[in-house]
């Protein structure tokens, strides 16, 4: 059981979760994760804001009573139905039968859909208000699709406190401290950009239309449903989901990532990335798709301006590990990099019109032409590969950050 003050009247009850390997069984947690959970505690009333995946109901319930002892939480806030946040709902209602349900149309359809339960409900429309006190009133803006439809947010307007869902959220556990101030939030920022590009990479254009009708919130502190609580590195984050839902690099580096099955297009890769090096350009990172976990190589596609994806033909199409990079690629829209394409076969030249027919459907710019070459590079073609890469590094480096 953990608990922290996060002002006299918002407590922190979430949980971490460090024995899983996935999260939503597909993206690697070296670091963990937490689901964070919150109770509000107004004068009248009391409100729980997110809950925890289910295996850790127990501890949340353990959490509640060491603040409020036998009383019943009133509420139950959704801003997020995702079952890492709702998991534990049966089990609250069951320790708390009075307890009511609050969501807006939408989430209350998946309350009844996931979870059978359909009872002490409460349906709330953007811009709703809730009454906890004299002290303390909850405010609701619907945000669609940061992450799923039912989206929204909850600001408690006398402390100026952002409830933002899976927005602002990250990987990688809490280790003690929950707010901002009292950690090194170092390590949350990488596990930003990976959780964004994998989580809700798909969205940028939902993501800004929320950070839009935000705008004119006073926001002091934002309580997301992972990661740290943001209150010193406030305009940091905010500024880092912009960009990132915007599509737009962090850096002027190239992100290469090559498919090889006997290292021929390994060895055209490594000539791009020494052309990339000798041009000036600091930040290069290199994937074999065979290798590295997709949710680093589209955290790298995220935060690069350049790209350089190489690849044989596979079974007449695109070598399998590739072409699965460039589906997640093409699925979150990923927009505003100069690419480059490098395709090689041994009998019939497939990579490289299966990578240009998904570059179209991103709407990707390509610097020249995609080279193709057929069996073991020659030196033309490691001499190509570099001229393609120095024109590369051209543009990134007159591009402005
Ligand atoms: Fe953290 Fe979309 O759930």
């Amino acid at each position: 059981m953990r608990t922290n003050r996060i002002s006299d009247k918002v407590h922190y009850i979430g949980v971490n979760g460090r024995s899983a390997n996935l999260f939503e069984s597909l993206w690697p947690l070296p670091q963990g994760v937490s689901y964070n959970s919150y109770l509000v505690v107004g004068s009248e009333k009391t409100a729980i804001i997110d809950g925890v995946e289910v295996s850790y109901a127990l501890q949340q319930i353990d959490a509640i009573k060491s603040i409020i002892g036998d009383r019943c939480p009133d509420y139950l806030i959704i801003n997020h139905m995702e079952p890492d946040h709702s998991g534990a709902i049966r089990v609250l209602r069951e320790a708390y039968p009075d307890l009511t349900i609050v969501g807006n149309a939408q989430t209350l359809a998946m309350v009844k859909g996931f979870y059978g339960l359909d009872v002490n409900t409460l349906a709330v429309k953007d811009g709703d208000q809730l009454v906890l006190g004299d002290d303390l009133t909850l405010k609701f803006a619907l945000t669609p699709m940061v992450h799923w439809p039912e989206t929204m947010v909850t600001y408690l307007e006398q402390e100026k406190t952002l409830f933002s869902g899976d927005a602002f959220g990250c990987f990688g556990a809490l280790n003690g401290a929950v707010v901002d101030s009292d950690m090194d939030t170092s390590p949350y920022y990488p596990e930003m950009i990976r959780y964004y590009s994998c989580i809700v990479g798909k969205y940028g254009q939902f993501v800004q239309r929320a950070l839009k009708k935000l705008e004119g919130l006073e926001i002091s502190t934002i309580c997301s449903t992972h990661g740290p609580v943001w209150r010193d590195e406030l305009d940091k984050v905010v500024d880092l989901y912009d960009r990132l839902s915007r599509y737009e690099p962090l850096d002027n580096g190239v992100t290469i990532v090559y498919g090889s099955m006997y290292g021929n297009t390994e060895r055209v890769a490594e000539a791009a990335a020494d052309a990339l090096a000798q041009s000036g350009v600091r930040k290069i990172r290199v994937h074999n798709a065979a290798v590295s976990d997709l949710s680093y190589i589209l955290s790298d596609l995220f935060t690069s301006a350049g790209v350089i994806i190489a690849a044989p033909t596979y079974s007449d199409s695109l070598f399998p590990p590739v072409a699965h990079v460039m589906e997640a690629m093409s699925v979150r829209g990923l927009k505003n990099r100069h690419v480059v394409l490098i395709g090689s076969h041994t009998w019939s030249p497939q990579s490289v019109k299966k990578m240009s027919a998904c570059l179209e459907t991103c709407g990707l710019e390509l610097t020249g032409d995609p080279l193709s070459f057929k069996q073991a590079p020659t030196d033309d073609v490691l001499g190509a590969a570099r001229s393609l890469a120095s024109a590369l590094a051209e543009k990134l480096v007159n591009r402005q950050q």
